[in-house]
């Protein structure tokens, strides 16, 4: 097995071809989620500024055509350079930034949008590396500004850093950490982020991908008349899910 690096650098160069099935269902469910984003941040698509926290070879490009700035950040530095090569092919602005999406110098915005697609559970080895994800983000966000992803959810974690071999066809084939979701969303309200929304991926009308999931933080500082005021506690709980 190789290492998270040299499968997604290696992917850059060999685009997948298997499960497009499956890939086509999730990019329909991403749109979908992007939009629900922009609705939560009241803002839209040519005015939100995107931080997009391990962006891997620009999946979500094409989603966030017209965006005002576009930032993508990735341990994957071929991923990078594919990413910057799609960018040009239609267009797009795009800053990139090499490094962990926890720790890297991130420019400090501030953005309307973080994303964290398909790869919270890469941040899931310790409490101390989401944290300092979330905190990230948050850091970042404009009051009222979102951080929306995707994880994928298992009833028994185990807690912090237990990992496994995740292989999907030809497009995954590295180490990932089960995400304890439960202490990811009190890690969040923590670092300043509500959870707003939840939900199953529904690859077709009635059928839903159990597994994965679509989620939404909001920086739960918001300007009140002047004053500061944190949102209700429940939207920062298992209440929600
Ligand atoms: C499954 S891909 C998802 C890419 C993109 N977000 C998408 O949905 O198309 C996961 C990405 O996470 C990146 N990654 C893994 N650990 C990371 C870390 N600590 N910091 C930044 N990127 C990381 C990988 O290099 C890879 O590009």
């Amino acid at each position: 097995m190789m290492s998270s690096v040299a499968h997604y650098n290696r992917v850059a160069c060999i685009a997948p071809v298997q499960c497009m099935e499956l890939r086509h269902a999730h990019r329909a469910c991403k749109r979908h989620l992007l939009q629900q984003a922009l609705l939560c941040a009241r803002t839209s698509m040519q005015r939100c500024r995107v931080l997009d926290l391990a962006c891997g070879r620009g999946g979500d490009l094409n989603k966030l055509v017209g965006c005002s700035r576009y930032v993508g950040v990735d341990t994957a530095n071929l991923a990078l350079a594919e990413l910057q090569r799609r960018a040009a092919e239609i267009g797009m602005c795009v800053e990139v930034v090499h490094g962990d999406a926890a720790h890297a110098p991130v420019p400090t915005g501030p953005f309307d949008m973080a994303l964290c697609m398909f790869a919270l559970h890469y941040f899931c080895d310790s409490k101390q590396h989401v944290q300092a994800l979330l905190q990230c983000a948050s850091a970042r966000l404009e009051q009222g500004g979102v951080l929306c992803g995707t994880f994928e959810r298992h009833h028994d974690t185990g807690g912090w850093g237990v990992a496994h071999h995740a292989v999907v066809g030809d497009c995954v084939d590295a180490l990932e950490w089960r995400v304890p979701w439960d202490e990811v969303v009190a890690l969040a309200w923590k670092a300043g982020l509500a959870l707003v929304r939840c939900e199953p991926f529904y690859v077709t009308d009635r059928e839903a991908d159990n597994s994965v999931y679509g989620f939404i933080f909001q920086q739960a500082q918001a300007q009140c008349c002047g004053r500061k005021r944190t949102y209700a506690s429940t939207e920062g709980t298992r209440d929600r899910h």
